[in-house]
């Protein structure tokens, strides 16, 4: 059968499995746009329902990684990098990886931007005054070898194939298959440079996968991924039904994070747990390194990154012109908060975008005064609103009325569902 798109697309629509040269030719002539788009959805649809096995996965990942620029950090020695697929509160990158970093890890992480209800690590970034995401490979580089950790926004042309991807999946229904899933993210971290990846997988109601099945399907084949190109993954599974910090809005999240760094009195529980297990399994990805957390190191790393990148640490506090405390008037435990809801509520404040390029304001939010699962008195201080006026600030109280549920039990979800590691180590 000769290589056709046509011939491609009726092998993948009746079940068989397709070679990586089928793969390349289909996937790598779609980036170089020899191949329409209407061909591509046609082939996307397919895979949804046949699906593709793991070698097939893998070849669709690297044909991927390679439609652009690779990223080598092999001048660095072994590099580490995690990834979030994204949540509400999700600050553990602030956290973990100035931890990482010193403990000795060496990590060049570039982040991307929050869309939807979900943050991004350079939003949260730029809330503090003059901190700088943007920087070349070789500033990049320069920081890593000097201090061990640099925090970049995507520039350059890292997997093109994965943006054009995305975009017709997202509107031919074909965003939910687990292999397309995990290529357009592995593709990302392949493509990234980095030898060992800690991948966060969120699970619940403010997560992409909403189910712990499916979740673990996805974490699995992204491990296996990993393996099959020389990379050791080691994913850890989850919970996102709640936010994961008390915490949610930049500026508010970055006084959070620093907040956990620093062991203040009060800070989320759930935010440190997480990001103990996420340290600790980056660490044990680099065989030279001891697993130890010492967080007062960690805070000074925290520091001298900010300070490499032009951040001023003493210029960062909040100065949202709206405040309103929401008081409990049960007494009970803080029982619930879903994590989707709360997240499309701290959104509509300004904190995220609805569209892509959207401005938004780094002193909104909303702080809970109180962690998931903690006792609550009546009259006490649940939360509290942040916004930049009046009609925003009442729709938000408002909701979250709705929404944050004090009752008889404790919200008593683990933070940390599974880690899965991958074989070879
Ligand atoms: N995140 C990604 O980067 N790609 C997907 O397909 C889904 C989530
Ligand atoms: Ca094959």
């Amino acid at each position: 059968m000769s290589l056709t798109a046509y011939n491609i697309i009726t092998k993948k629509r009746d079940g068989f499995t397709l070679s990586k040269e089928e793969i390349n030719f289909l996937i790598g002539g779609y980036a170089k746009g020899e191949i329409p788009d209407y061909q591509i959805a046609a082939f996307l649809m397919a895979v949804f329902f046949q699906g593709l096995d793991e070698e097939e996965t893998a070849d669709l990942t690297l044909t991927m990684a390679h439609s652009g620029d690779m990223l080598k950090f092999d001048d660095l020695g072994y590099v580490l990098d995690k990834h979030s697929t994204g949540g509400v509160g999700d600050t553990t990158t602030l956290i973990v990886l100035p931890l990482v970093a010193a403990a000795g890890g060496k990590i060049a992480k570039l982040s991307g931007r929050g869309l939807g209800h979900t943050g991004g690590t350079i939003d949260k970034l730029e809330a503090i005054p003059g901190f700088r995401t943007t920087l070349s490979n070789q500033e990049l580089k320069n920081q890593v070898l000097d201090i061990g950790l640099a925090i970049a926004g995507q520039t350059g042309n890292l997997v093109p194939a994965d943006k054009l991807l995305y975009a017709l999946r997202d509107v031919t229904g074909t965003v939910e298959s687990i292999p397309l899933i995990a290529s357009s993210i592995m593709s990302k971290k392949i493509a990234g440079g980095a030898h060992g990846i800690v991948l966060d997988v969120k699970v619940g109601k403010g997560a992409f996968m909403k189910d712990i099945n499916e979740a673990r399907k996805l974490a699995k084949l992204m491990v296996a991924l990993g393996s099959l190109v020389g990379k050791r993954v080691t994913a850890v599974l989850s919970d996102m039904d709640v936010p994961l910090s008390k915490a949610q809005g930049n500026t508010l999240e970055v006084i959070e994070a620093i907040n956990v760094l620093k062991g203040v009195e009060g800070r989320s529980k759930r935010l440190q747990e997480l990001s103990e297990v996420l340290a600790t399994e980056m660490l044990a990805l680099d065989s030279s390194l001891d697993t130890t957390l010492d967080f007062p190191k960690g805070y000074n790393s925290f520091v001298q990154v900010v300070e490499r990148q032009g951040g001023d640490l003493s210029k960062l506090s909040l100065s949202a012109p709206f405040k309103e405390e929401i008081i409990t008037e049960t007494r009970g435990y803080f029982s619930d908060a879903d994590a989707l809801a709360v997240g499309k509520v701290v959104r509509d404040l300004g904190a995220g975008r609805r569209v892509k390029g959207e401005k938004i304001d780094s002193n909104v939010g909303v702080l809970f005064n109180k962690d998931l699962g903690d006792e609550i008195k009546e009259g006490e201080l649940l939360a509290t609103v942040y916004a930049s006026n009046k009609n925003q600030l009442d729709e938000a109280v408002s909701n979250l009325r709705e929404v944050l549920v004090v009752g008889p039990k404790p919200y008593d979800k683990p933070v940390v569902l599974e880690v899965i590691r991958g074989g070879s180590r």
